[in-house]
């Protein structure tokens, strides 16, 4: 079953969701921390409260040696913390530390299929392909999706892909079609999606 993330660090959204079972499990990252105007250590604990899967917390060091010891010291927090190390080569080095201490990994920012081989070498957990993000940067990867998949299959990898940056409902579409095991889904876009404003004119002429 693919499992659907939410893409936030607001409990407040965090319990509308999971009202509708959208939330197996919650993304952070730090400008979603951020906004919360509060530590973000202490959200992270009142997000695990609430949420019964995985909790991606990232790393914010940009040297592998630390990377380690902060990605040891966010799993301490709780059991579901998933530690988010860059898609880049000191993230690698990192990766291969932590997951030798049983530490929980979610490999970030991956815009591109080849990317993920080393990681999937490694059986990171989850491997995160980012979708909205390119578009602000002027191109498109939804049909690496599919690539995505294949490699991680190929590979006979335990990796299991993760498609973020969801920004409307053509990435979500695109993400469920073309085998995702996890979508991140922020709020907003979960807003958009149901507040159609097609099935809401068609509502109103039955009313009427
Ligand atoms: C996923 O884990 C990240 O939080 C996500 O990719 C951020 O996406 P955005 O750039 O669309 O906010």
């Amino acid at each position: 079953m693919i499992k659907f993330f939410l893409d936030t660090a607001s409990t407040k959204d965090i319990l509308e969701w999971s009202k509708h079972n959208l939330v197996n499990g919650v993304t952070t990252n730090p400008i979603l921390l951020g906004k919360e105007n509060s530590d973000p250590i202490k959200v992270l604990k009142s997000i695990c409260k609430l949420v019964k899967g995985p909790v991606s917390a990232q790393v914010t060091e940009k040297k592998f040696e630390k990377m380690v010891k902060q990605g040891l010291n966010l799993a301490k927090l709780h059991k579901n913390i998933i530690i988010k190390i860059p898609c880049n080569l000191e993230g690698l080095k990192a990766a291969k530390i932590l997951k030798k201490k049983k530490i929980n990994i979610n490999v970030t920012l991956g815009f591109n299929p080849a990317q993920i081989v080393a990681f999937a070498n490694l059986d990171v957990d989850y491997f995160s392909l980012i979708l909205g993000k390119t578009e602000d940067w002027g191109f498109s990867n939804i049909d690496s999706i599919k690539s995505c998949k294949n490699i991680i299959k190929n590979m006979r990898s335990d990796t299991k892909l993760l498609v973020a940056s969801i920004r409307n409902e053509d990435h979500l579409e695109k993400a469920i079609i073309n085998g995702a095991d996890v979508i991140t889904v922020p709020p907003t876009t979960w807003d958009l999606i149901y507040k159609n404003k097609y099935s809401d004119m068609g509502l109103k002429s039955f009313f009427e």
